[in-house]
């Protein structure tokens, strides 16, 4: 949430003082004898299901107490969201009551995004792993577990129980402001990722979260804007993605978003809440709402929403009002108190309550860049200057994006604190405001000079174009370093490199066209230089050891391996929604039009009438660009290496849907490749697209071959039938393509579904 939707706010913290210390003196009277007599309840047997413990537990409650779990208390650090609790949060996203008395904690949680929000606020420490769009580029479990293991470690050294990570929102508009917090284009790629990581997130005993759940594609109007797709398509897409992510997770929470989704806020929506998440997926968690994303409370109850943050507008008093005036039945209550405690005792908090300590920096370190250096993705070598080869590179020429002092990261609630403040603002300036541009102290060019001590390097900052193409012009080797700085609660307005930084690279490529551009981006951008340029490196947000593993790659230290998990258009023109997201006038929110919790009231949601229609379906990048016939800069799944691979003996056993083919290491370094398989639904399905069908990587020595057996995902060949509300196998011939990208699959054969 924005300090501007903030300073919006009426707030009513007197009011609330007083009904919070009267509440809570009633309280403390009432439960202290009780308090010594059941903490170690029967509950508290680990061996018992969390259903089980829960609704043991539910039992006991009094309304207060069940009417407790379904509310925040206010948020630290944003002095317009506080209540009398706030103080408990520990300096965190929002804080929840237990029930002391039975044994049960308080919800302490903090947002996660790709590592501990506000560590530096709060006086701590914690590890920026790289962007989860970057984690994204390795296609690999095993790095988004490692991921998540240590944002869970890190949330709980430092007194929390619960993340606000997991955004498995699909990068449909490759403008979004928050791609980066996200994991790409495909559904099936982005909820394998997400999942992995929130289910290791979890498995350290914190509460797991999956984000924003749904349609929350852009950030241009968030809090009213209306996502209109229909049904087939949004589930055939952004919910897949969900689904996938909340099947491999089994997150304790899940976060409705602040849009509207045909017509109903993401916090009230009965068809994604309820029909689908909760009924059709059998989700067992609680949904917590977006901060400030609580639109009602009757309608909201109903729906599926069973806490609201960070406040209690809509689910405090006027909650209990409604249940005693049985506008709320009583079993919506228990369902929605049952589910926090199942999410308490499934995650392990209670068994096992976080640990003060200080956190493991140096694994931190360790995992933040070996994940890096599996999602660094060469995007083009040729002429191959790279690996840089110090026998005949004897200078190079480092120019722009600060490098010399850092890397940038993505902001917004997901923001994490650089130790020892931004490296490029004055101490003491910028290391923590909410959409400050921030630059990690992990300088690239000190990173390079570590690993190339006999090579001369300079370094220019690129603010005067000739003064950067003059360096360069003497160097054997010129390396530009492009950023481009997303945050939340806002959209980029194009894909183009801001800050004339496509002029610097084309008067530097004209001076030396030995040149390589890494680029440091939270989602695609256009190259209108790349034809005069000799490489591209996406290093995406690096993290916290961004600068170590992007020298491992330019050096050869490491092979790269990275595939694109979004298409890289070559226009915006060839993009479905060509013109960047937009509000148009008559559509504005007024500030009177704003309710007490900073998002728009219903009346400013009823005049506002923004919606956007994604008409292209599930579409979405790579789709979009095969139905299209258009052919984009860079596709999903592209990515080079040092090495080069060769795919055959391609065989497909219909009966369990297994691919068999071999890879090669056709070239003279040991590298992992991505292999891909993608399949086309039969004819008549009438979705004509590609869609990525399952993938593994393998690491391969110089001039071995492996044979590889992918099963494919059943989920990806269905198709939704709106209907019947079922899914549905087509039967008939399916393509089944395999190879190294999206755009380059050279086997290809049938599958038959009888
Ligand atoms: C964001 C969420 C975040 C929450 C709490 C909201 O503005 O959309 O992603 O978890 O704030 O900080």
């Amino acid at each position: 949430m924005s300090p501007v939707g903030r300073q919006m706010q009426n707030r009513k913290f007197g009011f609330y003082l007083l009904c919070t210390v009267i509440a809570t003196l009633g309280t403390i009277i009432a439960t202290s004898v009780a308090a010594a007599q059941v903490a170690d309840g029967p509950w508290m047997n680990p061996k018992l299901s969390p259903e089980k413990r829960a609704d043991m537990v539910l039992k006991q409650l009094t309304l207060d107490e069940k009417l407790a779990l379904l509310h925040g208390n206010g948020m630290a650090h944003a002095p317009q969201w506080q209540m009398p609790l706030s103080h408990l949060a520990n300096g965190g996203a929002g804080y929840v009551e237990g029930v002391k008395r039975l044994g049960i904690p308080p919800l302490v949680i903090s947002d996660a995004g790709y590592g501990v929000r506000d560590s530096g606020a709060n006086g701590r420490y914690s590890t920026a792993m790289p962007s989860s769009l970057g984690a994204a580029a390795s296609w690999d479990r095993d790095s988004a577990c490692d991921f998540g293991t240590v944002i869970g470690q890190e949330l709980r050294a430092q007194g929390f129980n619960m993340t606000l990570g997991g955004g498995v929102d699909l990068a449909r508009e490759p403008r979004n402001g928050r791609n980066f917090e996200y994991a790409g284009e495909d559904p099936l790629l982005a909820g394998t990722v997400v999942g992995n990581l929130m289910k290791c997130e979890q498995a350290q005993h914190v509460v797991g979260d999956i984000k924003h759940y749904v349609m929350n594609d852009q950030e241009t109007g968030r809090f009213f804007v209306n996502a209109v797709i229909s049904k087939r398509a949004m589930q055939e897409s952004d919910l897949l993605a969900f689904h996938i992510a909340i099947s491999l997770a089994n997150p304790g929470a899940v976060m409705c978003s602040y849009n509207r989704i045909n017509g109903d806020f993401g916090c009230e929506n009965s068809y994604t809440l309820q029909n689908v998440l909760k009924k059709d997926w059998g989700f067992q968690g609680f949904v917590i709402s977006d901060w400030g994303g609580t639109h009602s409370t009757g309608k909201a109850s109903a729906a599926g929403l069973d806490q609201e943050q960070p406040m209690a507008d809509f689910f405090g008093p006027k909650l209990k009002a409604a249940v005693e005036a049985g506008q709320v039945p009583m079993s919506e209550i228990d369902d929605h108190a049952r589910r926090v405690l199942y999410a308490e005792f499934l995650s392990g908090i209670v068994d096992d309550p976080p640990q003060l300590g200080v956190v493991d920096v140096e694994k931190g370190f360790e995992v933040s860049q070996a994940v890096e250096e599996k999602s660094i993705v060469l995007l083009k070598n040729s002429p191959a200057m790279l690996p840089i080869d110090p026998s005949k590179i004897h200078s190079i020429a480092i120019i722009g994006g600060h490098a010399d002092v850092g890397m940038i990261s993505g902001g917004g609630s997901a923001q994490v604190d650089p130790p020892s403040g931004n490296a490029i603002m004055p101490p003491g300036k910028g290391a923590t405001n909410w959409q400050g541009h921030i630059w990690f102290r992990t300088s690239p060019l000190k990173a390079l000079q570590a690993k190339l001590p006999n090579t001369k390097i300079d370094f220019d900052p690129g603010t005067d174009a000739r003064s950067a193409a003059k360096l360069a012009k003497g160097a054997d080797l010129a390396i530009v370093f492009a950023s481009q700085w997303l945050s939340e609660d806002m959209d980029v307005p194009s894909l183009s490199l801001p800050n004339s930084q496509d002029a610097l690279i084309e008067q530097v490529a004209a001076a030396n066209p030995h040149t390589i551009v890494v680029l440091e981006t939270g989602t695609a951008v256009t190259m209108p230089w790349i034809d005069k340029i000799a490489g591209v490196v996406e290093a995406w947000y690096a993290g916290s050891s961004g600068h170590k593993a992007l020298a491992n790659v330019l050096v050869g230290d490491v092979n790269p391996s990275g595939k694109l998990p979004l298409s890289f258009p070559k226009s915006e023109a060839d993009l479905p929604h060509p013109g960047a997201p937009k509000i148009p006038s008559e559509s504005q929110v007024h500030a009177g039009d704003v309710a007490d919790n900073g998002a728009p009231s219903s009346q400013a949601s009823a005049h506002a009438g923004y919606a956007v229609h994604y008409d292209e379906g599930p579409e979405v990048g790579y789709k979009w660009y095969d139905v299209q016939h258009k052919q984009p800069l860079f596709p999903f799944g592209f990515g080079l290496a040092y090495t080069t691979y060769a795919y055959s003996s391609l065989s497909l056993d219909s009966a369990t849907k297994t691919v068999r083919f071999t890879v090669k290491n056709t070239g003279n370094r040991a590298g992992t490749e991505i292999a891909e398989v993608y399949a086309r639904l039969p004819k008549g399905t009438d979705e004509p697209f590609k869609r990525l069908a399952g993938w593994k990587r393998v690491t391969l020595a110089p001039g071995e071959s492996q044979s590889i057996a992918v099963t494919i995902d059943d989920r990806v060949l269905q198709t939704f039938d709106e209907e019947k509300n079922a899914w549905n196998l087509t039967k008939g011939e399916y393509q089944v393509m395999v190879g190294g990208s999206s755009d380059d699959t050279p086997l290809l054969a049938s599958l038959e579904v009888r």
